[in-house]
């Protein structure tokens, strides 16, 4: 058996692969701030084998070089996670090559070409921006419960739309596109619902990766922009992506188990034993 461990600031991802029996196992776990000894424990505890039980163990992610390099006589492998997020996000979305987005706690864009992966660019708006915004803005910082207001919400209460701040549409912009994220709220007397507030923190969001997606895949020349990490697993946020994407008329995929790519990545990267040799 194989496994692979993404340590994410804000979830722990795990695939064990038997090759014997062709059968993947997927799960996720609460990140616990730090990645050490008792972390790979609990999450080698999970999988319900000894460690012993795996031929190699994949570590990518947050500060996973940290880890040591074995676990009793199992190799720990540390795998580049620029290089898990690209090979991963092309496995799930069965391409060649593209801009592969990791929207996780913050956001990472990688051109992904075959086996040659660079970091091209980011932002430091991500999926733990929604979670510390709307604790500060809905008194939750509860990811699932964001999006559950979010799509029930009006973003266009606290954003100021194109219509108002032009008259009309601009460019490949409709009318009824925001122009100003919650620019109602600088004027006086203006008051939301929690649910429109949480849509609009959604809207800015997804509006920020996915318009630095798209930015980046044009100077990248990738015709494809795959969009992994857990943020991607709420619906309201896939339904800014889609919309923003249909403005510009870019190609943005969100391919199955999204919240997995890194760790498939890695334990692709164990599999094929091209391992980080620089981390490890
Ligand atoms: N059930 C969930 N638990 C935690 N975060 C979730 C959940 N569903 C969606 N998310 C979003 O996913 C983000 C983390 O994405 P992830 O890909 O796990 O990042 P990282 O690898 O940095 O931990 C969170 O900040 C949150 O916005
Ligand atoms: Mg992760």
């Amino acid at each position: 058996m194989f496994a692979a461990i993404d340590f994410g600031l804000t979830n722990i991802d795990i695939v064990v692969l038997d090759p014997e029996s062709h059968t993947e196992r997927f799960a996720t776990l609460p990140g616990a701030g730090s990645v050490d000894m008792p972390q790979l424990e609990r999450a080698i505890a999970w999988m319900g084998h000894r460690p012993e039980a795996f031929v190699r163990i994949g570590v990518t992610g947050g500060q996973h070089r940290k880890l040591p390099d074995t676990i009793g006589q199992t190799p720990i492998v540390k795998v580049d996670e620029i290089t898990a997020i690209g090979l991963g996000g092309l496995h799930l979305a069965d391409k060649k090559q593209a801009l592969v987005v990791s929207a996780g706690s913050g956001t990472a864009m990688i051109a992904a070409r075959g086996h040659h992966t660079q970091h091209t660019t980011g932002s430091a708006v991500g999926g733990g921006t929604l979670q510390g915004l709307g604790k500060l803005l809905l008194g939750t910082s509860d990811a699932q419960q964001i999006d559950h207001l979010a799509q029930r919400g009006n973003s266009n209460v606290p954003d100021l739309t194109l219509i108002e701040a032009t008259g009309g549409a601009l460019g490949q912009l409709p009318a009824d596109a925001n122009a100003v994220n919650f620019g109602r709220f600088a004027r006086p007397g203006t008051s939301a619902t929690r649910e429109d507030i949480a849509a609009a923190l959604v809207v800015m969001v997804g509006q920020v990766i996915a318009v630095i997606a798209i930015n980046a895949a044009r100077a990248e020349q990738l015709d494809d922009i795959v969009v992994v990490g857990h943020l991607v697993d709420l619906p309201s946020v896939r339904k800014v992506l889609d919309t923003v994407a249909g403005y510009y008329g870019a190609s943005i995929v969100i391919p199955p188990r999204p919240g997995f790519a890194t760790a498939l990545g890695a334990l692709i990267t164990i599999m094929q034993n091209q391992v980080d040799t620089a981390c490890g």
